[in-house]
């Protein structure tokens, strides 16, 4: 043993001061991005049923939670909105409507905390009486159409103060149509955040929920990518790279780090993941049930994306991940 022995890997797991010390990843309040659900009304602070501890605020409520978020090192926000049901159509035109929901938030938020990088969510979904990303034309999701609609609404987030877009649609073109619009349109710092690899996946019922969109027929197999690609995925990030975006993401995140992985060693451009409702409130119920540990549990499922390759994250947990960095790295 003692000849065999001449590297004990346990010394570098010694004491957490060694630990920290070799740690190859690490998790800051910065790299985190929270979505941010906003709906018509007054004084609403709406609990998504399954999303626990999440909530749908209206816009005159949002304030206090951006406070909260700014007091704990989050400068990122991505907002989505959840349209009223007369506001919904096949046209997408309600969705770049300078007075809709989406840009009052973005105007009222760019006043009341300047400071955040305000991202936007941009795919018809919210919008469309169908229920689908995209116009709907005798039952098929056209592509080319659609992206016309998003370049209008990327335009108008940007024209009411947004910073960045984030196409969450999967229609094929939509990066480099934004991008050029974005050029000829003069909003040369306007950035794009790509859903790039977005996966049909079963995790994203609770946003359906929080938001009331599921699709009215069918599913979104038809642009959504199906969970048996892993290199489809790499090509729908180069894609988006050669097409302008200036962060790739992967979605969700869990079930997809290969996909994160094979990504960061093949493109050059930051890669973010999103850790969607589902992972949530996987989370959220089996620690309710006093299964798993709550904390413990979502800082292992965020520093797993870092290790995959990624260094930007959405995720629900960004406030309560930020709160326990600080709590246990007083210094940070
Ligand atoms: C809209 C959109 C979805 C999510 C983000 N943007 C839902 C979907 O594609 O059906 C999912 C986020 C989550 O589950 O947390 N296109």
């Amino acid at each position: 043993m003692k000849d065999i022995l001449k590297q004990r890997l346990r010394i570098n797991r010694a004491n957490p001061s060694t630990r920290n010390l070799v740690a190859e990843n690490t998790l800051h309040p910065h790299d985190f991005i929270a979505p941010i659900f906003i709906t018509h009304g007054k004084g609403l602070k709406e609990e998504i049923i399954s999303m626990p501890g999440y909530y749908r605020y209206s816009l005159d409520m949002i304030d206090d939670e951006l406070n909260q978020l700014a007091s704990v090192g989050i400068q990122s926000i991505l907002i989505f909105v959840k349209e009223k049901e007369n506001n919904k159509d096949n046209t997408g035109e309600y969705a770049a409507d300078p007075n809709g929901l989406m840009q009052l938030s973005i105007r009222h938020i760019k006043k009341s905390h300047p400071h955040f990088l305000l991202m936007t969510d941009v795919a018809l979904d919210p919008y469309s009486s169908f229920g689908h990303d995209g116009i709907v034309i005798d039952g098929k999701i056209i592509n080319d159409l659609t992206v016309n609609a998003l370049v209008k609404m990327a335009l108008s987030h940007i024209k009411a103060g947004a910073d960045w877009v984030a196409p969450s649609d999967m229609m094929d073109g939509r990066v480099a149509a934004i991008r050029s619009a974005f050029n000829d349109s003069g909003y040369h710092s306007a950035g794009i955040l790509a859903y790039s690899a977005k996966y049909a996946s079963s995790l994203y019922g609770p946003f359906r929920d929080a938001l009331d969109s599921a699709p009215g027929f069918g599913d979104k197999k038809t642009y959504q990518m199906d969970p048996r690609n892993g290199s489809e995925g790499v090509k729908e990030a180069l894609f988006d790279e050669s097409e302008g975006a200036d962060i790739l993401m992967v979605k969700p995140g869990i079930f997809y780090l290969d996909v994160v992985q094979d990504i960061s060693k093949v493109c050059t451009r930051p890669i973010a993941v999103y850790q969607v409702s589902g992972e949530y409130s996987m989370i959220k119920a089996a620690s309710e049930k006093g299964w798993i540990n709550e904390h413990e549990a979502m800082m292992e499922s965020l520093i797993s994306f870092k290790r995959a390759g990624a260094s930007i994250i959405i995720t629900y947990f960004a406030k309560k991940a930020s709160q326990h960095l600080i709590d246990n790295y007083p210094k940070i």
